[in-house]
C-alpha cells in the first residue's frame, strides 16, 4: 500500500484545495492530511483564518478523499508523521517548490501543480472587504497603517487629520480635515485623536453607522462611555477599545492561567508602564499636542488589574506628580486599589522611568512578565521550589496590532463584540481617567 501525506490550512475550502487533494490521493492508496492547528498557524504568521480548526477538519473530511487526518502543531512534525505512519510520498502544492526537499531523506517528495486563480486569502478578502478610515493627528506615528497590510480584506482608504497637507506614499489614500468626508468613504474607523476628542469622534462615527476601534480611553466620563455603547448596540455596530496588549496570545494566556488558580488565589496585581520616548519633559515642548501619562499608559496598565481582579474595587488612591497641572500633564502617576480579598497597583509615567514589568502575586506562586510586559511574548510561572517553574512563549508579531485588526474585522463580520476587552473593563478605565481629571481620590506630590 502506498501512503501519501499532505499538509495545509484549508481555510474556507475551495476547489484549489479539492484538486490538490484529488491529485495527492491519485498518487497512492491511502491519503493522510495534516491540518494546521490555530496556534501553529499563528506562529507561522497566518493570522487571518476565518474558520477554527474543527471546522477546517470537517470540511476536509467531507471531501470524501481523505483516509486519515492529523493536526499539525509544531515545526518538524512532518518528519515525525512520515516516520510514524510509514509514509511513502509527501505531496504539496507547487507554491512550496523546493521548501520541502529536506524530506527526501525520509520519503519521496512531489510538488503538485497549484490551481491558478484561487486561494483562501482571496476568498477571505472577497468576504471581508472592510474599508477603514483613520482619525487623528497621530495616525502617521502609529504602526496601524503598516500592520493593516497583514490582514486580508482590510484596507485603509482614508485619513482625517488637521494636517491634511501631509503627503502620503499611497496616492489612493484620501487625506482630509473633514470627518464627514472620511465617514462617507468607510465602513469603519480607527480613532487615534487626542483623548479629549475621542467621545466626539466616536459618537460621530457611530451615528454615521460606522464601526469603531478607538484608542483607550474611549471617552472622558462614564456617562459618555455608556452613551457610546448604547448607540453602538442600538445600531448593531462594533465599538472596541484599541489596547494592543489585550490581543497578544501570551497576555491572553497568562490572564487565563491567573484566573484558573495555577498560582493559587490572586492577592496582588502590580503593573508598571513607563516610557520617556515622547519627550514630554523636554525644553520648549508643545504640551497641547501630547498625551499625558495617564491617558498614554493607564489603559494598558489597568488591563490586567481589571481583567484579573474585576472592576469592583472597594477603594483607590491616585498619587500623582504633575509636570504641568494646568495642562493636565502628569509626569508620573501611581494608583493603588483595594479589593475585598486582594490589592493592585499601577505605575505609569512619561517623565520617569521604572522597570516595566507585570507581577501577579498568588498564594502558591506568581506570574512574572519581564519588561516591556505590554509587548508580551513571554512569561513565567514561578514557585518557591524553582524546579516547579514554568516558562511560556507565544509568538507575537506586530506588537499585537495586526491581531487587534483581525479581531476587529471578525467582530464586524459576526456582529459580536470582541471577547478581548469587555464593556465593563472599557468603562472602568474611563472612570479612572475621569476621576483623575476631576482630581478625585488624588494626592498630588
Ligand atoms: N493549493 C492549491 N491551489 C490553490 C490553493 C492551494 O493547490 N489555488 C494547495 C496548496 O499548495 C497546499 C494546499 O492546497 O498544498 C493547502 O493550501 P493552503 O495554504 O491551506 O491554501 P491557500 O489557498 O494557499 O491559503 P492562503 O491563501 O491562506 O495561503
Amino acid at each position: 500500500m502506498t501512503k501519501v501525506i499532505t499538509y495545509g490550512t484549508y481555510d474556507l475550502l475551495h476547489y484549489g484545495h479539492i484538486r490538490l487533494l484529488e491529485r495527492a490521493k491519485a498518487l497512492g492508496d491511502y491519503l493522510i492530511v495534516g491540518v494546521t492547528s490555530d496556534d501553529y498557524d499563528k506562529t507561522r504568521g497566518k493570522i487571518n483564518n476565518t474558520q477554527p480548526l474543527m471546522d477546517r477538519i470537517r470540511a476536509v473530511k467531507e471531501t470524501g478523499l481523505v483516509d486519515e487526518i492529523v493536526v499539525e502543531e509544531y515545526d518538524g512534525q512532518k518528519i515525525d508523521d512520515i516516520r510514524k505512519f510509514g509514509v511513502d510520498i509527501f505531496a504539496i502544492g507547487s507554491d512550496w517548490k523546493g521548501k520541502f526537499d529536506y524530506l527526501n531523506e525520509y520519503c519521496n517528495v512531489i510538488y503538485l501543480p497549484r490551481t491558478e486563480g484561487i486561494s483562501s486569502s482571496e476568498v477571505r478578502a472577497e468576504q471581508r472587504k472592510l474599508n477603514i478610515g483613520l482619525i487623528g493627528n497621530a495616525v502617521f506615528k502609529t504602526k496601524f497603517i503598516n500592520e493593516a497590510k497583514y490582514v486580508n480584506g482590510v484596507e485603509i482608504v482614508g485619513i482625517c487629520t488637521s494636517q491634511a497637507d501631509i503627503k502620503t506614499e499611497n496616492e489612493n489614500l484620501l487625506v482630509t480635515d473633514k470627518i464627514d468626508i472620511l465617514l462617507e468613504r468607510v465602513d469603519a474607523v480607527y480613532v487615534v485623536s487626542k483623548p479629549e476628542k475621542h467621545y466626539q469622534d466616536v459618537k460621530k462615527a457611530l451615528l454615521a453607522g460606522k464601526h469603531v476601534l478607538c484608542e483607550s480611553p474611549i471617552a472622558f466620563s462614564q456617562e459618555q462611555c455608556l452613551e457610546l455603547y448604547q448607540i453602538a448596540a442600538e445600531k448593531n455596530l462594533i465599538l472596541m477599545d484599541a489596547i494592543k496588549t489585550a490581543y497578544s496570545t501570551a497576555y491572553e494566556r497568562l490572564v487565563l492561567l491567573a484566573k484558573t488558580g495555577s498560582i493559587g488565589d490572586v492577592i496582588s496585581v502590580d503593573s508598571v508602564c513607563t516610557s520617556l520616548r515622547d519627550g514630554i519633559a523636554a525644553e520648549g515642548v508643545d504640551l497641547s499636542t501630547k498625551w499625558n501619562s495617564m491617558c498614554g499608559w493607564a489603559p494598558v496598565a489597568l488591563l490586567p488589574v481589571f481583567q484579573i481582579l474585576g472592576v469592583n474595587y472597594n477603594k483607590k488612591v491616585i498619587t500623582t506628580k504633575f509636570l504641568d497641572e494646568e495642562a493636565n500633564i502628569d509626569a508620573f502617576t501611581k494608583i493603588d486599589f483595594t479589593y475585598p480579598g486582594s490589592v493592585a497597583s499601577i505605575k505609569v509615567a512619561k517623565a520617569a522611568k521604572a522597570e516595566g514589568e507585570l507581577v501577579i502575586t498568588g498564594t502558591k506562586g506568581y506570574i512574572y512578565v519581564p519588561a516591556p510586559w505590554w509587548k508580551t511574548d513571554y512569561f513565567e510561572l514561578r514557585f518557591e521550589d524553582s524546579a516547579e517553574n514554568r516558562r511560556f512563549f507565544y509568538q507575537l508579531d506586530g506588537e499585537g496590532i495586526r491581531y487587534e485588526i483581525v479581531s476587529f474585522a471578525k467582530a464586524i463580520e459576526s456582529r459580536k463584540n470582541n471577547r478581548y476587552i469587555s464593556e465593563q473593563v472599557s468603562s472602568a478605565i474611563v472612570k479612572i481617567i475621569e476621576d483623575f481629571n476631576n482630581r478625585k481620590d488624588i494626592i498630588t506630590l
